[in-house]
């Protein structure tokens, strides 16, 4: 089920290396006990303007109350199509709310530990998401060109947010290119950001550092947890350690 094995050669040999620069990066699930129990999911997204057609629901909703905190859960997330055979669990987490996306899942369980609104960051442009291989070969040429694919989501009210948890997947062991967009796109200066990160061996790579150079006025906290696509079964349960454990 490792991923490597299923991408060509050229591939395999650019990322083999890249992981192995990257694996004494690998970040750490926080292992302490926690005590509160999860608060059921109030499904809030933060406000967003769809300038393109919206790929999942949740990227045109709208702000809706979260009792008063004021903290904000922004991820990208790709999960391949359903049929695709190979590496399933690379990028689909199987759970209530149906087949989603691995950091997606993860936002789903913060916000279920810590309330707040839900942000997908969505592009333009659309994935291949029928291949992982396809998947792959976009993204490395995407990296190679140091892209900055346009967003087709935006938040419209971050000056609300004091707490922003950012979550993606560890793409050719760095942020995902849209990513940098992103964070080009907004000053988080003032704000706490809380990295979380899926990824297939990796971790979280250099990515904490990078979002730490790309806003060097925010807070961002280096404990990301990073979970393992061969984890998911325990995804909830090492995100809600985590996030109980978090001091911010
Ligand atoms: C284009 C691409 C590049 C990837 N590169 C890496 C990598 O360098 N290291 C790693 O550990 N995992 C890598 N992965 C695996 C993803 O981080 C992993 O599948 C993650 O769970 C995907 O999360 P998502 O389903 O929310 O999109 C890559 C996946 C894709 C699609």
């Amino acid at each position: 089920m490792n991923y490597k094995k299923k991408i060509n050669k050229r591939l395999a040999v650019v990322l083999a290396a890249i992981l192995t620069m990257s694996l004494a990066a690998c970040s750490s699930e926080t292992p302490d006990e926690s005590g509160a129990d999860a608060e059921s999911s109030q499904s809030n997204m933060a406000g967003s303007v769809q300038t393109d057609e919206p790929s999942s629901e949740e990227s045109s909703a709208s702000t809706a109350s979260d009792g008063g905190q004021n903290i904000l859960i922004a991820y990208f997330s790709l999960p391949l199509n359903d049929g695709v055979d190979t590496v399933a669990r690379a990028s689909r987490k199987e759970s209530d709310d149906g087949s989603l996306g691995n950091v997606r899942f993860m936002a789903n369980v913060i916000q279920e530990n810590v309330g707040g609104d839900l942000f997908s960051i969505e592009t333009v442009q659309e994935y291949p998401m029928d291949s992982m291989d396809d998947l792959l070969e976009f993204a490395y040429e995407e990296k190679a060109e140091n892209a900055r694919p346009e967003l087709s989501t935006h938040i419209d009210n971050l000056d609300d947010y004091d707490v922003v948890f950012i979550g993606y997947p560890n793409w050719n062991a760095d942020l995902p290119m849209p990513m940098y967009t992103f964070f080009e796109e907004y000053d988080f200066s003032g704000k706490t950001i809380i990295p979380f990160v899926a990824h297939g061996g990796s971790g979280a790579s250099r990515t904490v550092d990078t979002i730490a150079e790309l806003e060097p006025d925010a807070t961002v906290i280096d404990d990301p947890v990073t979970v393992y696509w061969d984890e998911l079964d325990d995804a909830e349960s090492i995100v809600t350690e985590w996030v109980q454990n978090l001091e911010f």
